[in-house]
């Protein structure tokens, strides 16, 4: 490499056209997903209080912004459901007319094109909130795997073009590929959130999803956040089990696990800018602190140039407008 003055970095920022020609990564609206909660009723569309922009919403209303997604170019929505009723096993979760059941099924009887994407967990289900069954205070790991199939499997009954297991259980990946293929799902890829830390940007999500947990936290079974050796491990786990695309999340204080698991995998890897990394540049925007748009899209871009294929952001209508 040359060095000053032969060498001027500067030469190439000097114009926006210049700035194009050698700019090294690029966040297509194709790479995003759009997450969206559905509730149960009709017309109901609640604005969730520390996530601006962002609605539980009702099958009716949420086919009105599933379709707007689509029509921005964006490819998929990754489904929540927030149920009529919790109980100990979160069995409305494998209903076959659940929330999110009947979400898939609208969306997809309008929007053939669009991809959903289904959240697998059963935190959003139970009575005390937790990711699974519980023995004593802690979460039965085994008894919840047939759960969490049955969940599944009714999401790609119900339509779902790809399932997203969340919860953090050992071996749930391998029950679900099993239980897939048994009941000629075999094409329907699993995308696994396979490096999943306890992590305190959840919080927004919580209150969206009205799945904070009654008693305790997560530690016992999402990642503890001083581990990245780990995370390598988790991932190459879920790929031997049969993932397709594995997931880091959050995505912006683990950057350098991106990096890794895209490094070490070859895999395609999704990111998810969670509720807390969303919420915290909404409030300082409405505050006057930065501008919102810069710093969404810095965050969005830093998160594919650490080597993320494709991430899951609230923001990805916003950013699809942005780039018309
Ligand atoms: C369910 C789940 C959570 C998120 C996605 N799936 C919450 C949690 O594990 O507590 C968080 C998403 C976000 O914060 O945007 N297990």
């Amino acid at each position: 490499m040359s060095s000053f003055p032969a060498y001027r970095p500067r030469r190439t920022r000097r114009t926006p056209a210049l700035r194009a020609l050698v700019r090294e990564t690029r966040l297509a609206v194709d790479q995003l997903i759009l997450p969206l909660f559905v509730c149960p009723g009709q017309g109901v569309r609640r604005a969730v209080g520390s996530m601006p922009g962002v609605f539980q919403t009702s099958v009716d209303e949420l086919v009105k912004d599933a379709r707007e997604a689509y029509e921005l170019g964006i490819p998929a929505v990754l489904l929540f459901g927030i149920p009529e009723r919790k109980d100990e096993t979160g069995s409305l979760s494998w209903h076959e007319h659940g929330v999110v059941q009947e979400g898939v099924r609208a969306i997809k009887g309008e929007l053939p094109d669009l991809l959903v994407i289904t959240d697998v967990c059963m935190c959003e289900y139970t009575s005390h909130g937790h990711c699974g069954v519980l023995h004593g205070v802690s979460v039965d790991n085994d008894r919840t795997l047939e759960l969490l199939a049955r969940q599944a499997l009714s999401h790609a009954r119900a339509g779902a073009d790809i399932i997203a297991p969340s919860d953090m259980m050992d071996g749930r990946v391998a029950t679900i590929r099993r239980v897939l293929d048994e009941e000629g799902f075999s094409e329907v890829p699993i995308l696994a959130y396979a490096a999943k830390y306890a992590s305190a940007f959840y919080g927004p999500f919580r209150e969206a999803a009205e799945s904070t947990p009654q008693f305790g936290d997560r530690r016992g079974y999402q990642m503890d956040p001083a581990n990245s050796d780990e995370a390598v491990r988790e991932v190459l786990l879920d790929i031997a089990e049969g993932a397709d695309i594995v997931m880091v999340k959050p995505a912006l204080s683990y950057l350098d696990v991106i990096r890794r698991v895209k490094e070490k995998t070859g895999y395609p890897v999704c990111a998810y800018h969670v509720s807390g990394e969303y919420a915290m540049i909404m409030a300082a925007g409405q505050l006057g602190w930065l501008d919102v748009e810069r710093a969404m899209t810095e965050a969005l871009l830093s998160i594919k140039r650490a080597g993320a294929d494709m991430i899951i952001t609230y923001w990805a209508r916003e950013y699809a407008r942005r780039q018309r």
